[in-house]
């Protein structure tokens, strides 16, 4: 297998991976068996313990499958099977659904329906509560286990979790009618509104991450190895069904408790479990309906989340014989509600930059109680969802909260829009570092082209650029990485080859004693020699993998010759374009981010600053772009430059050709002045050097290539 290969296969794996934890851990929805995702994690821990920086740089802080604790903790409850399934619900939505369910029913039951057409058909309707399904396994009254939902056949064993929870008794009451000798009791357990606002606060007290609603606060409170977590959470319960009901030898009872479920609610009740009280009997689809927009309407003070409305029939020997479907009982409908929605104002658009560089716009709302929760920014996707719906600051929006989806913006309320609100223009520079911002062929997503220098994927880019597979210093850990980055030790590149310098600082730091520092600092200076191939990979150009990287060193041999050719190539009509796309395996995709890279003086700036430091093998690192109007003279800044730092502007230079020097003299080309020059432009004026403005120096280090329209 090719490294870029295994890069590949890496990024597959840690997206099913990361599928499957979401549709587990968020959806309790799994869409594999424990067997599959067992597989899938041991194949992710081969390749990490092999490639343990490309691991990192792959999966995200926090996203690493290996390191996320809680998840993999959450995986090493026991299993347990239920004994009768644990079924999920047909949905319903619109009122004609239910017309259709009653009709179903009807015909099904037709036997009895067309003897007796004035016969009612009693249809018990409950909220549907959106918590955590959980089966609750009575023996002798006493409370004997506990499970999820899990994949409706197996669950986790939750029982002493359970056992902390106030609402669910350890003992039913014998009241009147004693609990059978074992039974399933199916309910939900779920969080208050208020409840789950107080523990995200707390939450945020403690820097720990929010949950995204109550039913998934419910989830992670009650997914806990250590049940002394759930214990401390207020977690509620309602009861709402019956599983398998056993004899004391085992064996099924299949006569109904009662004669219909409006009774054994009741019976749940007496038996100390609780029941919602805004259950009703209703006799005809329009008690039905009006009880559904009943509960619509009042639910935003319940003071819980509810999702819908179930509808079940009745009569237990109607339900039995009705029985179920492939994944869902005849008798019974959820009726969803439609997402919540509320109307507000659009304070800002910002932009978040993510670690891949992804610009991301965020609605920075009015804040606003949807449902009892207060939303305060809402996700806009990408600069084509704000074209197509034509949302601009200040306009009044709809903005929707549907289950543990983030807050979506429905639509503008056009009605409302302030005239001459100008239309909302996408930054076309990152935010973060002033980089060109580009989309990638084909996709909607923006991206900043400053990878070596934005700040935002600064710690990313580092730690692939020491990466194994990279420049590859081994004692250059991720930790490490953060830590210096944010100390400002380190913010490009080249800045690891100048720790040295800062010997002093190094071993002031906490948890570094000298063998350490020296450790580190030797291992550094033996990678100052470094394979061209592994320096472009080490790079981090988008799409730019291990073996992309060893065909480009081939192709041009030299970085400087490969850089000048990425230059020149920014114009689709050059030769250079024309070679570089016809090297075997790089498409126009590639090109595009290659050029995008080289074309972005602050990539260019940083990658010059590097290989003052280092040596490359394989190419002359100190060949000049000939035909640059800087190669071959000498220069000197002075004064302040706006657009980039003087070491930046001096390392860019030099990656012209020029020679970069500190003091004016008659041999000096060039001086470039920046604000609050002091004598050295005096002095050039004194000598008649050619003075330069920040922008006439930066228009000829671009300016030997030619523009894509000239
Ligand atoms: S009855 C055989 N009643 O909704 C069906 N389910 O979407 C037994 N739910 O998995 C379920 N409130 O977790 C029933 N009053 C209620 C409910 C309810 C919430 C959940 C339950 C089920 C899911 C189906």
């Amino acid at each position: 297998m090719t490294s870029e290969n295994h890069e590949e296969s890496m990024r597959h794996l840690a997206a099913q991976i990361a599928a499957a934890d979401m549709a587990y851990y968020q959806h309790d929805a799994p869409i594999m068996d424990d067997a599959e995702y067992d597989r899938l994690r041991q194949a992710w821990q081969r390749h990490e313990r092999d490639h343990p920086l490309l691991a990192a740089a792959i999966m995200p802080e926090g996203e690493n499958p290996s390191a996320r604790i809680g998840a993999v903790a959450a995986r090493g409850f026991k299993k347990k099977t239920h004994r009768q399934p644990m079924l999920s619900l047909d949905n319903g939505f619109a009122d004609g659904d239910v017309a259709a369910f009653f009709k179903s029913v009807r015909d099904y039951l037709r036997r009895d329906f067309a003897a007796d057409p004035d016969l009612a058909l009693e249809i018990v309707a409950e909220p549907k509560i959106d918590g955590l399904s959980c089966s609750l396994t009575y023996a002798n009254g006493q409370l004997v286990a506990a499970a999820t939902r899990g994949d409706g056949q197996i669950g986790e064993d939750i029982l002493a979790n359970c056992l902390t929870i106030a609402d669910i008794p350890p003992q039913l009451h014998n009241a009147g009618t004693p609990p059978p000798d074992l039974i399933e009791i199916r309910g939900e357990i779920y969080f208050l509104i208020a409840d789950f606002l107080a523990l995200n606060q707390s939450r945020i007290a403690a820097g720990e991450p929010q949950f995204a609603n109550p039913r998934n606060a419910a989830a992670g409170s009650v997914r806990q190895l250590d049940c002394s977590v759930t214990a401390a959470r207020p977690l509620k319960f309602f009861a709402y069904a019956v599983g398998a009901v056993e004899d004391k030898n085992g064996k099924a009872i299949t006569v109904p408790l009662t004669p219909t479920h409006w009774q054994f609610l009741d019976l749940l009740q007496k038996w100390g479990l609780p029941v919602n009280p805004l259950k009703k009997l209703c006799h005809n689809e329009d008690q039905v309906l009006a009880f559904y927009h009943q509960i619509d309407s009042d639910r935003k003070n319940l003071g819980y989340d509810i999702d819908g409305v179930v509808y079940k029939v009745n009569r237990f020997d109607w339900q039995q014989r009705l029985g179920f479907a492939a994944r869902a009982p005849r008798w019974a409908l959820a009726h969803k509600f439609a997402a919540e929605q509320g109307e507000t104002t659009l304070n800002a658009i910002s932009i978040q930059v993510g670690r891949t560089g992804a610009l991301t716009p965020v609605a920075e709302l009015q804040p606003i109680n949807i449902g009892g929760v207060i939303v305060s920014r809402a996700s806009l996707h990408n600069p084509d969802e704000i074209a197509r719906k034509d949302i601009r600051v200040g306009d009044t929006v709809r903005v929707q909260r549907a289950g543990d989806v983030i807050p979506q913006i429905v639509r503008v309320v056009v009605e409302k829009r302030i005239a001459n609100t100008p239309p909302y223009e996408f930054p076309s520079l990152c935010p973060e570092c002033g980089s060109e911002a580009r989309r990638e062929g084909g996709e909607a997503v923006m991206r900043c082209t400053g990878g070596l220098v934005c700040p935002a994927q600064a710690v990313e880019r580092l730690r692939h650029f020491v990466s194994r597979d990279g420049v590859n210093i081994e004692g250059m850990g991720e930790k490490h990485i953060q830590n210096f980055y944010q100390d400002g030790l380190i913010r490009t590149p080249a800045d690891i080859f100048r720790l040295a310098r800062r010997r002093d600082e190094l071993l002031q730091r906490e948890g570094w004693g000298q063998k350490s520092v020296d450790n580190l600092l030797s291992e550094i200076e033996q990678r100052r020699l470094v394979p061209l191939d592994r320096f472009i990979y080490a790079l981090g150009i988008r799409q730019i993998g291990q073996a992309t990287a060893k065909l480009l060193s081939h192709h041009y041999g030299d970085f400087l010759h490969l850089q000048n050719e990425m230059l020149a190539a920014a114009n689709v009509d050059s030769d250079a374009y024309a070679n570089l796309v016809r090297i075997n395996q790089i498409g126009t995709a590639i090109a595009a981010d290659l050029v995008a890279f080289f074309a972005e003086p602050h990539n260019r700036a940083v990658v010059a600053d590097l290989l003052g430091e280092i040596n490359l093998v394989g190419g002359a690192a100190a060949a000049v772009i000939s035909d640059s109007p800087l190669a071959g003279k000498t220069m000197v800044f002075t004064g302040e430059l706006d657009k980039m730092t003087r070491r930046e502007a001096k390392a860019l230079a030099e990656s012209q050709g020029a020679k970069v020097v500190d003091s004016v003299s008659k041999n000096t080309d060039y001086v470039v002045v920046g604000r609050d020059a002091g004598s050295k432009a005096e002095k050039a004026a004194a000598l008649h050097i050619k003075i330069l403005r920040e922008d006439e120096f930066l228009a000829m280090t671009n300016n030997h290539v030619q523009a894509p329209n000239d």
